[in-house]
């Protein structure tokens, strides 16, 4: 694995949830040991880093996101020592593997919760508490579809506790230095056992002040620079913090603090964008977010992500854009999900290959790193009928047997239950199938990510977006020192001619790199190409 301090700006990323990716002692439920018997597939594929949405002690409640005990692995994944073995497992193939870090809130069960709530307690105050439920009122609700206020009445307490997410999810009380003592030992200890950086969940809600809404606060990011500090100082720098905070791109930039905050933070408003460019047929909701994302420091990155474990969110969307989505990809109104749409990426656009090749062949190369989910690279469906999230959370496809290759159980013991769309069910959709043939989505998703490597300047390389002469087709460069490369993405469903007459290219011939081959249809000076219904090209380009 390199030593290179900036190792996340060129990584490719991979989120997999461990329950549902390989079930090693056949109980049904995923477990880290079942995700160590697969690296194997993953180094293939050409992943640099794992995401592994929490693997600790819960009530799952939330996925996880309700942690009991921040410093015991769920038994149902495995144990210490099997994380010990996976992450060992992957240091060997060059993986690194982050882990999500819940830090606003745990669960009720906490010890440390339980604790606070009991009256007379001296850790009372490592939560939020009120008297009435009128305090922080501008705060908004995020789980619109299952809470009614931010406060729940705990009858223990006699007393209101604050919570931005679920009501058995108490949020932390960051103005307590116990509490702020707390999480960075947790970070220490995780780090320690060799875990290389986190997610940090849900951060932009930390600290909560009267009169604003409790989001992005300078508080709060004062904290995530002390947490940078620290693992600067104790682990000599190879360590990521990578910030979900789902704001817009100013509010989401601040998240990199300068240079000294977070190292990565998800740029949420892209990715909706990226799916309303293929409903409208022309990318100007992306250039208009896109050209309002302010530089960031040299040594920062935006993860880039299609879908992941959650909702498409909606949240950083105008109301018109956001029923503009609503209506074109949930048209079941049991697909949709508080502010968003609890669907798929291959369901979401029809299965359509030419619409999942344009959207990843946009991923791998806007500017940030790419953040997959596991199986949209085989084109998984869904199965938005079962609760909250847990449609887009089912077990991997990994072959046509009954159990999809997944676990020896019964599937009907299976924690969640396999896709069974016919469309999509394991017998359609499954890696064994796709790694087999050529021709498969699974194989042009591991070239692309080959292609990928051979291209630092998708990770390291500046971003200019340019002209085309239509709204259809987006096109940017990307430069890094002599190298430079021409994006071009057809957003509609008709051919398009994108023609290409900017100073930086001027005196310069493409080369298509996808294929390696010149481009046959291509005008030089201004540059000219054809591109086909939903076509993109990576276009390298050469000094005449
Ligand atoms: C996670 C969600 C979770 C929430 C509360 C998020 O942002 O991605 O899955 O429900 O935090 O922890």
């Amino acid at each position: 694995m390199s030593d290179d301090r900036h190792w996340y700006r060129s990584a490719v990323f991979y989120e997999v949830l461990a329950r549902s990716f390989g079930d090693a002692d056949g109980d049904g439920v995923g477990d880290l040991r079942g995700l160590t018997d697969r690296l194997e597939y993953l180094e293939w594929l050409g992943v640099d880093c794992l995401w592994l949405p929490p693997i600790f002690d819960s009530p799952l409640r939330d996925g996880g996101y309700d942690i009991r005990d921040y410093y015991a692995i769920h038994p149902d994944v495995g144990t210490v020592d099997d994380m010990a073995d996976l992450l060992d497992a992957a240091h060997r193939r060059g993986i690194r593997v982050i882990s999500d870090l819940v830090v606003n809130h745990t669960s009720d069960e906490h010890a440390w919760f339980q604790e606070a709530r009991r009256p007379g307690s001296d850790m009372r105050d490592w939560y939020v508490w009120s008297d009435t439920p009128e305090r922080y009122s501008d705060a908004r609700i995020i789980f619109i579809d299952s809470e009614a206020s931010n406060w729940t009445w705990d009858d223990q307490a006699q007393a209101y506790f604050w919570h931005r997410f679920y009501h058995f999810q108490p949020d932390l009380n960051f103005d307590n230095p116990d509490v702020r003592e707390a999480m960075l030992d947790v970070v220490r200890h995780w780090m320690r056992m060799g875990f290389d950086g986190f997610r940090m969940d849900a951060v932009p809600y930390l600290y909560e002040r009267e009169g604003t809404n409790g989001e992005n606060l300078p508080e709060t990011h004062e904290y995530l620079k002390l947490i940078r500090r620290t693992i600067d100082d104790e682990f000599g720098g190879t360590k990521v913090l990578l910030a979900e905070a789902n704001q817009w791109p100013r509010d989401a930039a601040a998240y990199y603090g300068d240079g000294d905050e977070c190292h990565m933070n998800f740029h949420f408003p892209v990715m909706p964008r990226l799916y309303m460019g293929l409903a409208k047929g022309h990318a100007d909701d992306l250039r208009e977010i896109l050209a309002d994302t302010p530089p960031i420091p040299d040594a920062a990155q935006w993860g880039i992500f299609l879908r992941n474990h959650d909702e498409l969110t909606l949240e950083m969307v105008t109301p018109e854009q956001r029923d503009f989505m609503w209506d074109t990809f949930a048209p079941d109104p049991r697909m949709k999900l508080n502010l968003g749409i609890r669907r798929r990426l291959a369901p979401l656009v029809g299965g359509d290959r030419a619409a999942i090749e344009l959207l990843h062949g946009l991923l791998f190369s806007l500017p940030g790193s790419p953040v997959m989910y596991y199986g949209d690279e085989i084109g998984m469906g869904d199965a938005y009928l079962l609760d909250d999230r847990d449609g887009v959370r089912t077990p991997m496809q990994w072959t046509a047997e009954p159990g999809a290759g997944f676990s020896t159980a019964d599937p009907e013991a299976f924690w969640l239950p396999l896709v069974d769309d016919p469309d999509y069910d394991p017998s359609r959709v499954n890696v064994a199938d796709q790694r087999d043939d050529p021709g498969s989505l699974l194989s042009w998703v591991r070239a692309m990510l080959a292609a990928r490597r051979h291209h630092p300047e998708m990770g390291l390389g500046d971003f200019t977006m340019v002209e085309t002469g239509t709204a259809a087709v987006f096109g940017f460069l990307r430069r890094l020192d002599d190298v430079t490369t021409l994006v071009v993405a057809n957003f509609s469903r008709d051919p398009q001619a994108a023609v290409v007459d900017d100073r930086l290219v001027a005196g310069m011939r493409p080369v298509d790199t996808a294929t390696g081959e010149r481009l046959t249809t291509v005008g030089v000076d201004p540059i000219r190409i054809e591109l086909g219904p939903l076509e993109f090209h990576w276009v390298s380009l050469a000094p005449r």
